[in-house]
């Protein structure tokens, strides 16, 4: 049977290389491309080949993570339990279609992934692949006992490599286990599993400096927004990954998009997760701030109250249902005066906007100035506030005087 392995290059889908070939599947790798950090790709395709994958290959999704899965969810301002940005969540079904694209490709009946059986990530991959494709077969080694046994741990996993002669480079082990791509880093796990442990004492940061260590100096970016998609950059044009990338590092040096919580996992546990998500945490800024001055009161509302399901929904893995078709076609529409510009600040960890600017505001200072004249008559407000006002002058007239 041919099977598609979701291959990182790492230590763990190495020996899953070796482990399906032993259990007699013929292996084809699909390395997906997430802007996460690869010393030498040519290298870790050759190694699964040379381990005995039937193929070894790069699917560069990085554009698309961005364009069809970072900005929509950003559109919808979303933030799983109001912090977390969801910078690996959202890409998780992108790797499951990868993947069953590739298994289209040469045959393939299943698809494997090496995400534990205790966390989000097999949630996503398994919930994406079977809607896409309900007949596929999902291997979930860590979820099989028999693999389990076979490697309860790092030792057994570098032993297996060694009697095989599979190459491992050698990582110093971190204390904590990190997921990155172009979104963003995530650390979890580890000496990050104790709560009273300061993350910043613990983590490596790849993508942020701390505050203390950023410039003096504040810094100025006009982000530009098209129908609620950042498009420009200090007014040049910029492809989302070249959008995300670029933020990434001007938030980045300046200690912007550092976040620490305590999250619910899909499968009911608590866990401790630490990231860092410099330019999308400047893009949210940014977005909202874009909406604050060109969408309409109650249509943000709206949104704002249907943002946290969205966000729930994209954290647990349901990307490819009917429910997220009808959530992405109203933000589509809800977005469309979203354009304009707005100038960000950063400074020593601190995001702010600094100004507002578009062509399709809703913002008319003549209504809104306290000053004299303008079209907005006060006496108006007296009748607007006696019909308002009347359900509670009834109960005042009820109700027992509490106070
Ligand atoms: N807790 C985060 C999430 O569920 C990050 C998961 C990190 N995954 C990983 N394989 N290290 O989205
Ligand atoms: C894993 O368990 O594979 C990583 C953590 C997660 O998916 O939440």
């Amino acid at each position: 049977e041919k099977v598609v392995l979701a291959y990182s290059g790492g230590l763990d889908t190495s020996v899953l290389i070796g482990w399906l070939q032993d259990k007699g599947y013929e292996v084809h790798c699909l390395y997906v491309d997430l802007g996460q950090p690869c010393e030498d790709r040519k290298a870790i395709m050759q190694k699964a080949v040379d381990i005995g994958a039937a193929s070894a290959e790069i699917a560069d999704v990085r554009e698309e993570l961005c364009s069809d899965f970072a900005f929509p969810v950003l559109q919808w301002q979303a933030k799983y339990e109001s912090i977390y940005l969801l910078g690996t969540s959202i890409a998780r079904p992108l790797i499951s279609k990868a993947c069953l694209q590739r298994a289209r490709e040469v045959g393939a009946v299943a698809f494997v992934h090496g995400a534990t059986g205790k966390g989000n990530d097999q949630c996503r991959f398994q919930l994406a692949a079977e809607a896409l494709d309900p007949t596929v077969k999902i291997i979930a080694p860590w979820r099989m006992k028999e693999f389990r046994d076979a490697f309860p741990g790092r030792t057994e996993m570098l032993a297996y490599c060694e009697e095989k002669n599979i190459p491992v480079k050698a990582t110093s082990s971190k204390p904590y286990s990190s997921d990155e791509n172009c979104l963003h880093i995530s650390y979890e796990a580890g000496k990050l599993e104790d709560p009273e442990v300061d993350g910043v004492t613990v983590i490596d940061f790849g993508m942020t400096v701390s505050p203390q260590d950023a410039p003096d100096k504040e810094e100025f970016v006009t982000v530009g927004f098209e129908s609620g998609i950042p498009v420009t950059l200090n007014g040049a044009s910029k492809s989302p990954l070249e959008m995300v990338t670029e933020l990434n590092e001007i938030a980045g040096r300046n200690g912007v998009g550092r976040i620490d919580l305590i999250e619910n996992r899909y499968v009911g546990m608590k866990s401790r997760g630490v990231y860092e998500a410099p330019g999308m945490t400047a893009l949210y800024t940014a977005h909202l701030a874009m909406e604050q001055m060109t969408l309409d009161r109650d249509l943000t509302h709206l949104r704002d109250r249907m943002s946290a399901e969205v966000a729930e929904m994209v954290y647990y893995g349901m990307w490819y249902c009917a429910k997220m078709d009808a959530l992405m076609a109203f933000i589509k529409e809800a977005q469309k005066p979203v354009s304009g510009e707005v100038k960000l600040s950063f400074y020593k960890g601190n995001c702010r906007v600094a100004s507002w600017k578009s062509s399709n505001s809703l913002y008319i200072d003549e209504i809104a100035s306290m000053e004299g004249g303008g079209t907005y008559n006060q006496d108006d407000a007296e009748g607007f506030l006696r019909i308002m006002g009347l359900p509670l002058r009834v109960q005042g007239s009820v109700r027992p005087r509490e106070w």
